[in-house]
């Protein structure tokens, strides 16, 4: 196909042999099919942050490392600087993430380079060589939901292990090919230490995975591995081949609300002497 212009600078500096075909745009980004150094790959091209529809952004990039203080007070300003170093931290952040998920044992697309706002990196494919379906374009037996959702609690637990939420893990974000899940789709990816949603971030991705594979297997409609996996991080207890149960237990003690009234009314009894005795 005729290249596209984002892809022009890539080809130009030999990256990419030839641009096959385009593979899907989203509202996100363009991903096209890519002949580079002999192999097929993908490219995903950022669409700009004012096409771009995610939102609450902020929330995302909390608690992000940025390159230096000069790239962060540009960032705080909407100029034209300002945007591009925010495009340049979202963008990185997926291919950081991609590097040290890899790094962890968790199964994402390898990177292969990132210039000029495009992410080159494999194209996981189907038993035939195409481009693999995505979760949600699958039906599945009972028996392939528990296992899916068992190996991708897994790969959660792994995630967060490594430091990271995913942050947007759904059905959409997840492909599957002859050796079961990769998950895909990062440039939101929370640092767990550092952002203050990260709790609220990792239960979303957990109980997304727990509603899709509950269609076919209801049994996980119940489950709260959000919580049990959330709990251990926070107690430095998470390790990834940790056993979980898929309960909770929230606090088992009930409050003694009568004692904790009576508390307040003591409290407030003795301040209005103490102003009585002040005041005489
Ligand atoms: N490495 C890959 N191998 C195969 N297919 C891929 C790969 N990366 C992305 N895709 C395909 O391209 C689609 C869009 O990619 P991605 O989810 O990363 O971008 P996006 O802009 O967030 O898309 P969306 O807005 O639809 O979520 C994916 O749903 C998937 O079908
Ligand atoms: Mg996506």
């Amino acid at each position: 196909m005729k290249t596209p212009k984002s892809l022009e600078p890539l080809v130009h500096d030999g990256l990419v042999d030839e641009v096959l075909r385009p593979l899907k745009s989203g509202k996100e980004a363009a991903v096209y099919v890519v002949l580079s150094e002999g192999e097929i790959r993908c490219a995903k091209v950022y669409k700009e942050a004012n096409k771009r529809g995610f939102h609450k952004q902020a929330l995302y990039q909390e608690g992000r490392k940025v390159r230096n203080s000069r790239q962060a007070r540009a960032m705080e300003k909407n100029t034209r600087f300002g945007r591009k170093q925010q495009e340049e931290v979202w963008q990185n952040a997926e291919v950081d993430a991609l590097y040290r998920l890899a790094a962890a044992g968790v199964r994402v697309p390898k990177p292969y380079n990132f210039v000029e706002g495009v992410l080159l990196m494999e194209l996981v494919t189907d038993e035939h060589g195409e481009a693999a379906p995505r979760l949600n374009d699958l039906q599945l037996t009972d028996e392939q939901a528990l296992e899916y959702h068992s190996i991708l609690i897994k790969e959660v637990v792994k995630m967060l292990c490594a430091g990271i939420i995913h942050g947007d893990l759904s059905e959409y974000n997840i492909l599957i090919d002859e050796q079961g899940p990769v998950i895909i789709d990062l440039p939101q990816a929370v640092d767990a230490a550092a952002n203050n949603n990260a709790a609220r971030m990792l239960e979303r991705d957990v109980n997304n995975l727990a509603d899709y594979f509950g269609r076919f297997a209801p049994q996980l409609l119940t489950t709260r591995y959000g919580k049990e996996i959330w709990k251990l991080y926070e107690s430095g207890n998470l390790t990834p081949d940790i056993k979980l149960t898929g309960h909770f237990k929230s606090s088992s003690k009930v409050a003694d609300v009568k004692s904790i009234m009576r508390e307040i009314k003591d409290a407030r009894e003795d301040a209005i002497k103490h102003k009585y005795e002040r005041d005489n």
